[in-house]
C-alpha cells in the first residue's frame, strides 16, 4: 500500500517537474488555467497555408506564441504553444494555421485577469465521425489527453469541435451525425465527469462530398445543452476547396472565442 502510494506519488512529481518550468506559471503569479480540447479533422488540425505537402511558415500577428499560451504535445509535456499547433498531433500530414492560437490569443485578449490558457490538440485529419465514437483510438487520446492536462492544475472549460467534412461523401453518414454526435458529446461529458462540458462547434464550410448541407443541418439541430454553433460557410477556402486558408482561420478563432465568451465568460471566473 504505502509502496503503491509512493510510486504514485513519484510518477506524478515525475510529470510535473518535467513540465515547463511549472514554477514560474504558478497560480499566484500567472492566475488561473483554462484548458480547451481541441478535436476533429483537418480544418481543427490547421491547413492555412498549406500549398502541396508544404507549409509557407507565415504566422499572423494574432497566433503568435506568448508564455501564457501553452500546448499539451504529443508527449505529454506542457510546452509554450506555437504554430502549427498539431504538428506533432496530425503527425502524418502536413500542419499550417488551425484556429487554435487565434482563440486562445483572443480569449487571452478578452481580460487582463485571464491567466493560463492552455490547448490540449487532438485532432487528426480526414477521420469520420465513427472514428471518433466511445471506444476508438482516437476517443480514447483525446480523453487519456483530457485526464493528463489537468494534472498540472486547472479546470476544462470546452471542447472546440470541427469535423464533419468526411462525413459528406455517403448519405447514410450524413443522415446519423446528428445521433452520433450527441452520442459522442454525452460519452465523452460523462467520461471526464463533466455533465455540462460546453462543446464550440463549427458548421462546415465544405466536404469531400455532395452531402456537405445534410451534415451542417444535422449540427444545428445538436438537441444539447451548452452547444454552441459556429458558422464557417462565410469563411474563404483554399484552391483545395477544402481546407480553411490562414486568414479564415485567424477569424474562425475570434469567432469561437466570442462565441465562447459569450455563453461561459462566467465559468473563467469561477474559482480554480
Ligand atoms: C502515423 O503513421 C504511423 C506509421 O504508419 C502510425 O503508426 C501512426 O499511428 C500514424 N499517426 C496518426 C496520428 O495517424
Amino acid at each position: 500500500m504505502l509502496l503503491l502510494l509512493s510510486l504514485m506519488l513519484l510518477s506524478i512529481s515525475g510529470v510535473v517537474n518535467s513540465e515547463l518550468s511549472l514554477d514560474s506559471f504558478s497560480s499566484h503569479r500567472y492566475g488561473s488555467k483554462h484548458i480547451f480540447l481541441l478535436a476533429g479533422q483537418s480544418n481543427m488540425a490547421g491547413r492555412g497555408g498549406v500549398n502541396g505537402n508544404k507549409w509557407n511558415g507565415f504566422i499572423p500577428p494574432q497566433c503568435q506564441s506568448t508564455p501564457w499560451i501553452h500546448r499539451l504535445n504529443a508527449g505529454l509535456r506542457w510546452e509554450v504553444a506555437h504554430e502549427p499547433l498539431h504538428v506533432d498531433i496530425d503527425e502524418n500530414k502536413t500542419c499550417g494555421i488551425g484556429p487554435g492560437m487565434s482563440f486562445a490569443n483572443a480569449i487571452r485578449a478578452s481580460s487582463s485577469k485571464i491567466g493560463v490558457v492552455r490547448l490540449v490538440p487532438c485532432a487528426i485529419g480526414g477521420t469520420k465521425l465513427s472514428e471518433w465514437l466511445r471506444g476508438t483510438q482516437h476517443y480514447n487520446e483525446l480523453v487519456n489527453r483530457a485526464r493528463v492536462s489537468l494534472r498540472g492544475g486547472g479546470v476544462i472549460q470546452a471542447l472546440l469541435w470541427y469535423q464533419g467534412e468526411s462525413d459528406t461523401t455517403s448519405r447514410m453518414e450524413a443522415d446519423s451525425y446528428k445521433g452520433k454526435m450527441e452520442k459522442f458529446i454525452t460519452d465523452l461529458r460523462s467520461d471526464l465527469r463533466l455533465p455540462s462540458l460546453p462543446i464550440i462547434q463549427v458548421g462546415l464550410a465544405s466536404g469531400e462530398g455532395p452531402f456537405v448541407d445534410k451534415v451542417r443541418e444535422a449540427q444545428r439541430r445538436i438537441n444539447l445543452q451548452n452547444v454552441a454553433y459556429v458558422d464557417a460557410k462565410c469563411l474563404p477556402v483554399e484552391r483545395d476547396h477544402l481546407h480553411l486558408t490562414t486568414q479564415s482561420q485567424v477569424r474562425l478563432g475570434q469567432m469561437m472565442a466570442n462565441a465562447f465568451l459569450k455563453r461561459f465568460k462566467k465559468q473563467l471566473y469561477t474559482k480554480q
